[in-house]
């Protein structure tokens, strides 16, 4: 697949464009600066990651992957609007605010960044996905993965898409999480995994057992 990066020069962008690469497909990093993203695609040395500017990355993805700040999430979907047309936009922003040194989640007025985006942009084909595996984790490629990933999306295509993009990655197992007012639910986990991290010292991600 091709896969496209907006925010792509930061670490949770970055991760998930190196994994993916590793995986066999084509990922182009994007950035506001194309200068950046080359610099980085240069230093990664992947044949397969390219870097540009985010309305070339939202051009060359089939998918086209969310990784910007959640204040930043909206805008750069509406910048990017008309090369995303039509296109699987994988949103994988949090809204995390940090009030008195601890997480919380910040719960926009549509109910998520996700929902939010749909609403404004409704040719892009919206899916949650990604909020809670660690960046960190994502971007050590010796650290072996083990985390399930919850996908939400109304559009079914779209969802399987991502779900196989997701499973193409060693160690991550995509969970199929139903419609995209679920992703209300996924956004707001990640301030309190965010304190688990602080309080254990750790790594954390979800995994779902049962099925
Ligand atoms: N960090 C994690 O462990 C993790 C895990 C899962 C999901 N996420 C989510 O993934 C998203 C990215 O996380 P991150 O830690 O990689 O964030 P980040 O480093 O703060 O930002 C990622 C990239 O977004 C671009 N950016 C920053 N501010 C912007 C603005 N105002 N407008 C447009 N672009 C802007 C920057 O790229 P350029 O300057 O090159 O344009 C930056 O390198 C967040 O929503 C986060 O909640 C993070």
């Amino acid at each position: 697949m091709h896969v496209g990066i907006l925010g792509g020069t930061g670490p949770a962008g970055r991760g998930v464009g190196v994994r993916l690469a590793l995986a066999g497909h084509d990922v182009l990093l994007g950035s506001r600066s194309p200068e950046r993203a080359v610099g980085i695609a240069d230093e990664l040395g992947m044949s397969n990651i390219k870097g540009g500017g985010n309305f070339d990355a939202a051009s060359f993805g089939d998918v086209v992957v969310l990784a910007v700040p959640w204040e930043a999430a909206m805008p750069t979907a509406v910048e990017v609007e008309n090369a995303a047309r039509g296109k699987v936009l994988l949103s994988m922003a949090n809204a995390v605010a940090f009030i008195g040194g601890k997480p919380e989640p910040v719960v926009p007025s549509s109910g998520s960044i996700a929902l939010g985006i749909q609403a404004r942009l409704p040719t892009v084909r919206v899916v949650a996905a990604m909020h809670h595996v660690p960046a960190r984790s994502l971007v050590e490629t010796d650290v072996a993965l083990d985390f399930d990933v919850l996908c939400c999306g109304d559009d079914r295509g779209a969802l399987d898409r991502v779900m196989s993009l997701v499973d193409s990655i060693p160690g991550l197992r995509s969970v199929d999480a139903g419609g995209l007012h679920n992703a209300s639910a996924i956004e707001a986990l990640t301030p309190l995994l965010i304190g688990l991290n602080k309080r254990y010292r750790a790594r954390t991600g979800v995994r779902i057992v049962g099925i």
